[in-house]
């Protein structure tokens, strides 16, 4: 199988890399400066050159709250980059598969979403991702997957920030009123591998990390992980807080835990364990 990897630098993107390599796939892993996805006429040379079996999109404008004021460069690379990719895709019958978030869901569910319900995104971000996702529906073979709080060893994510702060803080005043799935995307990486080669039908899946929680029990887990890891960490005292005590220019949702049944039934594909997940990858990031 020949796959092009979108966005190769990003967590998703490198995590897709590990992946894929010593697999008998052909990887072409494609960065913004190899790539840029809203340069339709570069996509379109680039796809047509290689001639890919799959696409997998892990490009996108991923500051949710920059993207407030930095609307147009969202909408460019969320939405219509992902038509130029959808179109790209078609030229060579290729199978396009694009991810998607959480964030278009506006939180307000008391239970784990799924694929059909109502989406109503609260800022920029997600009505961007949610327009990606009709671009993404123009490619004849299509795979959207939806995920949600993405970590890992790489890139910027909540994990490193915590550990980062842990290092220059005593104590933390941390989010506990916003519930979601930790995902590793080392998990999602896996997962949309597996998709390109399982061929469900086309359409929206959700996949996530498994226990839902607070950012306050994310942490506590990350930083009880890192303890356990390395005898010198500096434990921060913990406070949980309020979303009203640390205000975002965007509202987050307050639920968006995500329901991977379909996924399960159609493709065979569980849910990550962000819990398993946890040691590695903060041994990673603690350089042990
Ligand atoms: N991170 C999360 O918590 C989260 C949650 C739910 C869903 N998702 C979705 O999961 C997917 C992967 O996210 P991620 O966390 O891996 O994101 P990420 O680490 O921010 O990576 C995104 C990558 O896209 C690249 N990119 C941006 N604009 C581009 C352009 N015009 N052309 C080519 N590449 C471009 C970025 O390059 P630069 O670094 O040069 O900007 C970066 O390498 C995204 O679709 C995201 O919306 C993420």
């Amino acid at each position: 199988m020949k796959v092009v990897i979108t966005g190769a630098d990003g967590q998703l993107g490198q995590c897709l890399q590990d992946r894929l390599s010593n697999t008998p796939n052909k990887v072409f892993p494609l960065s913004r400066r190899g790539l840029d996805i809203t340069d339709t006429e570069a996509v379109l040379d680039h796809i047509v050159a290689i001639d890919p079996d799959v696409i997998i999109n892990a490009a996108a404008y991923t500051a949710v709250d920059k993207a407030e004021s930095d609307t147009e460069a969202a909408w460019a690379v969320n939405a219509k980059a992902v038509e130029n990719l959808a179109s790209a895709a078609n030229n060579v019958s290729a199978l396009f598969v694009h991810v998607s978030t959480d964030y278009v869901f506006d939180g307000s569910s008391s239970s784990p979403y799924k694929e059909a319900d109502p989406v109503n995104p609260t800022g920029v971000y997600g009505a961007s991702k949610l327009a990606g996702e009709k671009a993404a529906q123009q490619a004849e073979r299509h795979i959207i997957v939806r995920t949600a709080w993405v970590f890992s060893e790489y890139g910027h994510n909540f994990l490193k920030t915590m550990v980062r702060l842990a290092g220059e803080r005593d104590s933390l005043s941390i989010v506990n009123d916003q519930t979601g799935t930790p995902t590793y995307a080392g998990d999602l990486a896996a997962a949309l591998v597996h998709l390109s080669e399982a061929l469900p039908a086309n359409g929206v899946y959700h996949f996530s990390g498994g226990e839902a929680c607070t950012w306050f029990d994310f942490a506590r887990a990350i930083f009880a992980t890192c303890e356990e890891l390395s005898e010198g960490f500096n434990m921060p005292q913990l406070t949980p807080i309020s979303s009203s005590e640390f205000p975002t220019p965007v509202r987050r949702p307050a639920y968006s835990v995500l329901d991977g049944q379909r996924l399960k039934e159609e493709a065979s594909v569980s849910a990550g364990d962000w819990r398993i997940a946890l040691l590695p990858v903060c041994k990673k990031v603690l350089s042990l």
